[in-house]
């Protein structure tokens, strides 16, 4: 039911992008709630964009801070929420350890360097703290973004065909501002490391019981459509 509740409101999500990105704030917000409690925790929302996160994760009694670079993002909903800051997730100006909770929704994949932003995320987040991050792999129905499914046949093919067919480039460029990230590296990448402790590793939108197709290498690519990864700092 959630789920196909979900892609209903995602088939809208041009026409009514509110309704869609509230009820996902609100159905992140519930999947972190299954691991923590979040009322009166400190709260990064890296990459915010226009907030809908951070007013969720207020509206839930966190103290919620938002980081944003692009200015058009942030003010894209109008006000954007008090004390936002236009800073970048590589560097984000909070000292180790700051956060209870440091969450990024949609947004490695429109990163250089993923890698990059994940450490940064686990440098603010206290030990013990957890980092909620989710993203769309490139191999996913919905990685080329408004390009897809045209990413299958390569970026590049994808970019000019959505250039001819809409005389405009894509919002999301490959290579400027979308990037492919897949699941198996980063997966790799967060097992590996001692200092994390992965609680949750599963497709983000569908039922629990479909977690078990990450444990399938190469259909992983294809099927997961948006990675969700629930982290603890462990050290
Ligand atoms: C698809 S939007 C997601 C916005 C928001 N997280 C949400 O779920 O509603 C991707 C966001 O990532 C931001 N972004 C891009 N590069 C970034 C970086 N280096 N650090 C932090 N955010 C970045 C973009 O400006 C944009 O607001």
């Amino acid at each position: 039911m959630r789920s196909a509740r979900l892609f209903r409101l995602f088939l809208r999500e041009q026409s009514d992008p509110d309704t869609f990105y509230s009820a996902l704030a609100s159905d992140a917000a519930d999947q972190l709630a299954r691991y923590t409690a979040v009322r009166d925790r400190i709260v990064l929302d890296v990459g915010g964009g226009a907030g809908y996160l951070t007013r969720e994760f207020r509206r839930r009694g966190a103290r919620c801070y938002l980081f944003e670079p692009d200015p058009a993002e942030l003010l894209s909903r109008g006000e954007p929420p008090d004390g936002s800051v236009l800073a970048d997730g590589y560097w984000l100006p909070v000292r180790d350890g700051a956060a209870d909770i440091c969450v990024s929704s949609n947004v490695l994949e429109h990163v250089a360097d993923p890698r990059g932003l994940i450490e940064e995320m686990l440098r603010a987040t206290r030990p013990g703290g957890l980092v909620y991050l989710s993203y769309t792999n490139w191999y996913s129905p919905w990685g080329g973004h408004e390009m897809s499914p045209w990413h299958f046949l390569g970026a590049r093919a994808a970019e000019r065909r959505y250039q001819r067919a809409h005389g405009r480039p894509p919002k999301n460029r490959p290579g400027s501002t979308l990037f492919p990230v897949h699941v198996g590296p980063v997966l790799r990448m967060v097992r590996a490391r001692r200092d994390v402790e992965v609680l949750c590793a599963r497709p983000r939108y569908y039922p629990d019981w479909c977690g078990a197709v990450l444990l399938l290498p190469g259909i992983r690519e294809i099927v997961t459509w948006n990675l969700l990864l629930i982290l603890r700092r462990t050290g």
